[in-house]
């Protein structure tokens, strides 16, 4: 009796782990992690596989939308900062939750000399389709091989495809020769004094001692600085970049030729000495809202928001839009939940849906890096985000 009851035992506990193995199976099987299974929302900075099952590798992205399918344009990392043979990675998505790999949107030049040899920094990729011309244009923030950061330049690449690839055109310093529209007297004659600047290099973060140096003149004659950026596409086809300039410390809106090629010479310093960086823009209501950081490398810090009547400003300060409770992301809303932005997507098809995406660096393995998309939510004078540890598009279900 006694033998049966311990073998009948020793089955029933067989049995139970054959159970919870395969319950183990089915649940890694409905995961998130299992490239087989459809995504239905988003999951704010864990593991985003692509199709094959690789964590999305597009950092600093930027989204094109082009008939019926969102294009998303990001940093290709590797563990470090400087870039391998794909420079800029494309995925395509139907429906923004479950992104398919369409390989190297840019590749690095196998030609030693090109500015965008392996070994280069690029960073923030952000593509526009151009009615007139009917090309995919590609800017991108440039540092040219082991120059340390000191080369702020913008990479401009075209092509006729939305998913590449594109074909790398040249690099710019932005308005050299011409002077912003809101330029004072003051900083046009400072034009002598500036060049004592010359050559000096600066960590790209705010600092007293250096609290309003004449880095725009200093820079009058080559072209500006321009570093982490953004493109923006207004109502009238009108396009801009939108970038850090002057060793970070103001932010330049630059008016973009017609082609989007090049940039007019229309320009505008805003948030002078205040040090932003990774600028994101959106017009809603007709306004324009930008989204943006302060300069602390990778590390987080808060976001900051402000509003516009006009793209040329006044820009009107609206403090940090990360608001609430973080009950698994730690890293709360005065570190904008440990990320820093990169763009805001309108959603398709639904009127006043905006999704802001920020990137998770993690800078000891910049490939890790992870991706906090949340939904923005407007106010009357304002806009806000809250975290959300899972979420869909039906948020914006009020907005059909
Ligand atoms: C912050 C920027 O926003 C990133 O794009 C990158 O340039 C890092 N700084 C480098 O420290």
């Amino acid at each position: 009796m006694q033998n049966n009851f311990w073998f009948s035992a020793d089955k029933i506990m067989k049995i139970l782990v054959s159970i919870i193995i395969l319950f183990c199976n089915i649940s890694a099987f409905f995961s998130q992690d299992n490239p087989l299974i459809i995504r239905t929302k988003f999951l704010p900075d864990q593991l985003w596989l692509d199709n094959n099952g690789v964590h999305l590798n597009a950092h600093g992205a930027g989204i094109l939308f082009h008939k019926g399918i969102y294009y998303m344009y990001g940093e290709h990392k590797l563990a470090g900062e400087t870039v391998g043979k794909i420079a800029v990675h494309c995925y395509s998505s139907v429906d923004l939750y479950n992104w398919k790999d369409e390989g190297a949107a840019l590749m690095t030049s196998d030609n030693p000399n090109s500015e965008i040899s392996e070994g280069c920094i690029i960073e923030r990729p952000k593509v526009i389709y151009n009615k007139k011309t009917n090309k995919f244009v590609m800017w991108f923030h440039l540092e040219l091989k082991n120059q340390l950061r000191k080369s702020g330049r913008s990479g401009v690449a075209v092509s006729d495809k939305p998913s590449g690839p594109f074909e790398y055109l040249h690099s710019v310093r932005p308005n050299a020769g011409y002077w912003p529209i809101n330029v004072t007297p003051e900083q046009k004659a400072s034009l002598v004094e500036a060049q004592k600047l010359a050559g000096t290099s600066f960590i790209g973060s705010p600092h007293p001692d250096r609290a309003a140096l004449p880095f725009m003149a200093r820079d009058f004659a080559g072209g500006q600085m321009a570093k982490d950026m953004t493109l923006f596409v207004d109502d009238d086809g009108k396009a801009y970049h939108i970038f850090s300039s002057e060793e970070n410390a103001t932010l330049h809106i630059s008016e973009l030729s017609d082609d989007y090629l090049s940039h007019t010479g229309k320009w505008a310093r805003v948030f002078e000495y205040l040090w932003h960086e990774a600028p994101a823009i959106c017009k809603h209501d007709g306004r324009y809202w930008m989204l943006s950081s302060n300069c602390t490398g990778w590390n987080p810090n808060a976001a900051r928001s402000a509003v516009a009547n006009s793209i040329w400003g006044p820009w009107k300060d609206l403090g940090n839009p990360c608001t609430g409770a973080t009950p698994r992301n730690h890293l709360g809303p005065q570190l904008t939940f440990g990320g820093q932005s990169t763009f805001i997507l309108p959603v398709q098809g639904k009127p006043g849906a905006y999704i802001v995406l920020f990137d998770v660096w993690r800078p000891e393995n910049l490939i890790a890096s992870g991706y906090v998309w949340l939904p923005i939510r407007f106010e009357k004078n304002r806009f806000s985000i809250s975290w959300l540890d899972t979420w869909d598009l039906s948020v914006f279900k009020h907005k059909n």
